[in-house]
C-alpha cells in the first residue's frame, strides 16, 4: 500500500521508512529537515512544513491509505521556552495533517504520542487509560493531537491509533530528543569525556528499542487498535544511574560519572504498561536493554571509526 510517513527524515520516522519499504510498501515521505538528516534511498520526499497548506493538496494527488504523523518540534525544554512555536508545529500541523488524510481519502493515521502526557501518574507502569496530566506545552500538544485525531474519527470517518512512546533509543538518534541521555552518554563515553547525571541517580524511565517501535507502527497500520491510545514501552523502570552503568559497560568505558544538581521540572520516574498493546496489536518489546545498547553504542562506533 501507499503510505505517508511526517517526520520521515528523522530518527524515529527513518527506522519506519526503513520497515515500511522492507515490508513491499511505497512510502511518500514529508520532513523539513529542520532536524532530521536521514533520507532514505527509494523515498519520495516532500520537503516542507508540516503546517503548510499545501500538504493536503499534495496528499489529494497521491491519495496515502496510511498516514503516520511523526514529525514534531520534540524537546520538552523548547516547547517552554517557545510553547506558541511548539504548538504551530504539534498542534497546527498535527490538524493539517489529518486533513491531507481527509483530503487523500486515506483509511487511517497513526499518530505519535509520548509517556509525557502521563505527567505525574498515580501508578506506574502507567496503563494507557491512565488521568493525562500534560505538565509541558509538548506533553499538551501531543493531547490536542489525540484529541484532533478522535474528532477526525468521529466527524470523517478516518480511523486512528495513538501510539505513545516510552523513551526511544537506537541508532540515529540524536541528543535533542527524550531519549537524549542514551545518545549523550554514549559519544562522551566513547569520546572519553566526562559525563553527568542529574540529582542522585535514581531518577527512572523507561528505555524501548527503536526495532520495536517500528513494529509497533507498521502494526498499527493495519486495521488493528482502531480508536485507541497504545503504550508502546517495556513496563520497565531503569534508573539513571543503572543506564550510566549499562552504557558504559557496552562502550568499554569507566563507569564514574559526576553528579550534578537536579534539574527542575524533571519527572522522578516514568514506565509505562505495554500489555494492552499486545492484545490490540499483538505487539511486545522484544530487545532487551542490554542488547539494544549494544546495537546503539555499536553504530556510534561506526559512525566515527577513530573511536576505541
Ligand atoms: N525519541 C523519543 O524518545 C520519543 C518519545 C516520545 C515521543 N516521540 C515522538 O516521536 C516522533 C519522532 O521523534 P524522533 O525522536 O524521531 O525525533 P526527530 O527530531 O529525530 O524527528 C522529528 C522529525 O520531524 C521533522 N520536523 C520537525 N518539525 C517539522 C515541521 N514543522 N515540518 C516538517 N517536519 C518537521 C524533523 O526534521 C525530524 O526529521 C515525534 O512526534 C516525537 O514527539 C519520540
Amino acid at each position: 500500500m501507499l503510505t505517508l510517513v511526517t517526520g520521515a527524515a528523522g530518527f524515529i520516522g527513518s527506522h519506519l521508512v526503513d520497515r515500511l519499504l522492507a515490508d513491499g510498501h511505497e512510502v511518500v515521505g514529508v520532513d523539513d529537515r529542520s532536524s532530521g538528516a536521514n533520507v532514505q534511498p527509494g523515498v519520495e520526499l516532500w520537503e516542507m512544513d508540516v503546517s503548510d497548506p499545501a500538504l493536503a493538496e499534495r496528499a489529494a494527488v497521491r491519495r496515502p491509505e496510511v498516514v503516520f504523523h511523526l514529525a514534531a518540534q520534540v524537546s520538552v525544554r523548547l516547547s517552554v521556552a517557545d510553547p506558541l512555536g511548539d504548538a504551530r508545529t504539534n498542534v497546527v500541523g498535527t490538524a493539517n495533517v489529518l486533513e491531507a488524510a481527509r483530503a487523500a481519502g486515506s483509511r487511517k493515521v497513526v499518530f505519535t504520542s509520548s509517556c509525557a502526557v502521563y505527567g505525574v501518574p498515580d501508578a506506574l507502569p502507567v496503563p494507557p487509560d491512565a488521568e493525562l496530566r500534560p505538565a509541558s506545552p509538548y506533553a499538551a500538544s501531543k493531547v490536542a493531537g489525540e484529541v484532533y485525531a478522535g474528532m477526525y474519527r468521529r466527524l470523517h470517518g478516518i480511523d486512528f491509533t495513538t501510539l505513545t512512546l516510552a523513551n526511544v533509543y537506537g541508532p540515529r538518534q540524536t541528543p535533542e530528543g527524550e531519549a537524549g541521555v542514551v545518545s549523550i552518554f554514549t559519544d562522551a563515553l566513547l569520546a572519553g569525556r566526562p559525563t553527568k547525571v542529574f540529582g542522585d541517580g535514581a531518577q527512572t524511565r523507561d528505555y524501548v528499542y527503536v526495532g520495536d517501535v517500528v513494529d509497533a507502527f507498521a502494526r498499527a497500520g493495519g486495521e488493528a487498535g482502531g480508536g485507541l491510545r497504545l503504550n508502546v514501552g517495556t513496563g520497565v523502570q531503569t534508573t539513571d544511574r543503572d543506564l550510566h552503568s549499562l552504557v558504559a559497560a557496552a562502550a568499554g568505558a569507566p563507569d564514574e560519572p559526576e553528579f550534578a544538581p537536579p534539574r527542575l521540572g524533571d519527572l522522578p520516574a516514568m514506565a509505562i504498561d505495554p500489555r494492552p498493546t499486545r492484545e490490540a496489536l499483538g505487539w511486545e518489546p522484544g530487545t532487551v536493554l542490554r542488547e539494544g545498547l549494544a546495537e546503539t553504542v555499536a553504530w556510534a562506533r561506526d559512525r566515527n571509526p577513530v573511536r576505541p
